[in-house]
């Protein structure tokens, strides 16, 4: 683990920030704890990282809080997050405005209560104007879903007359798939030792930088973070081009 001062060698930060916040479970049971128990200690990591981001400038961060696949787990534990999120929202929203964190909830909301819903909804325009830093909270989200939206809104805009189908390209589909308009997600970050997506940011994470850490998500702290955001730093990014063209400087990025 880095000491504190290991963050001045970061020089290059991310912009965008995707993060898998895994082993939150897995946490808990080591403690012969409940699984809810690690999702609540699971918080504290996760405004450490906010708390992270606003500190180190980062423009945007992605969490993956709740996959569309996790209803598949046992009712009670399914029924313990989503009173998490209920008190989590009610707690942190106006904190989070205070710093100036715009929240955006990305993911298909339909299948949440109308109350978790409306509080989604609510936390959204209440910090829509905000810059300091872009939270993105993926919850029913899956990368397969996020594509199959997109083209079904484009289909229907085909439908409308507004655009021609053959004018459809990656450039324009885009504009349908969550994070639309926000810097390229650079860094990803899995935490929790599993060395796989999940059905995360597929289309996203075209050119983005892979970190896999063991730490469970619960034991993230900044220290955790900067040694994360070092690595980054020390790859190099060629999208496509040969190590000379980026090293002479030709280097251009995709988005
Ligand atoms: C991630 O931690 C949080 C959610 C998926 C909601 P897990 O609950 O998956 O923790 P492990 O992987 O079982 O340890
Ligand atoms: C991915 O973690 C989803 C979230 C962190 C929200 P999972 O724990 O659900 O992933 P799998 O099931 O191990 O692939
Ligand atoms: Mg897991």
């Amino acid at each position: 683990m880095s000491s504190p001062s290991a963050s001045a060698d970061i020089v290059r930060a991310p912009q965008h920030l995707a993060i898998v916040m895994d082993g939150n479970g897995r946490w808990a049971e080591r403690r012969h704890r409940p699984r809810s128990f690690g999702h609540r200690e699971g918080q504290k990591a996760l405004r450490a990282t906010l708390e992270y981001c606003l500190r180190r400038g980062i423009k945007a961060l992605t969490l993956f809080a709740f996959s569309s696949e996790n209803w598949r787990r046992p009712e009670e534990e399914v029924g313990a997050l989503m009173q998490l999120f209920l008190k989590a929202l009610d707690r942190e929203v106006d904190e989070l405005h205070g710093h100036g964190v715009r929240i955006e909830f990305i993911g298909d909301l339909s299948a949440f209560s109308p109350e978790l819903q409306a509080r989604m909804h609510k936390a959204m325009e209440k910090t829509r104007a905000n810059t300091a830093l872009l939270a993105n909270v993926a919850v029913n989200y899956g990368g397969r879903w996020d594509i199959a939206n997109a083209a079904r809104l484009a289909a229907e805009a085909v439908a409308r007359g507004e655009i021609e189908a053959a004018s459809i390209n990656e450039n324009l589909l885009a504009r349908w798939l969550a994070l639309s308009g926000q810097p390229p997600v650079d860094l990803f970050i899995r935490t929790g030792g599993e060395l796989r997506i999940s059905n995360f940011l597929l289309w996203q994470l075209a050119y983005a930088e892979l970190v896999f850490i063991d730490t469970l998500w619960p034991d993230v702290d900044a220290a955790v973070l900067d040694d994360c955001l070092n690595e980054f730093t020390r790859r190099e990014r060629r999208f496509g081009q040969t190590s000379a063209q980026v090293v002479a400087g030709s280097g251009q990025g995709v988005a």
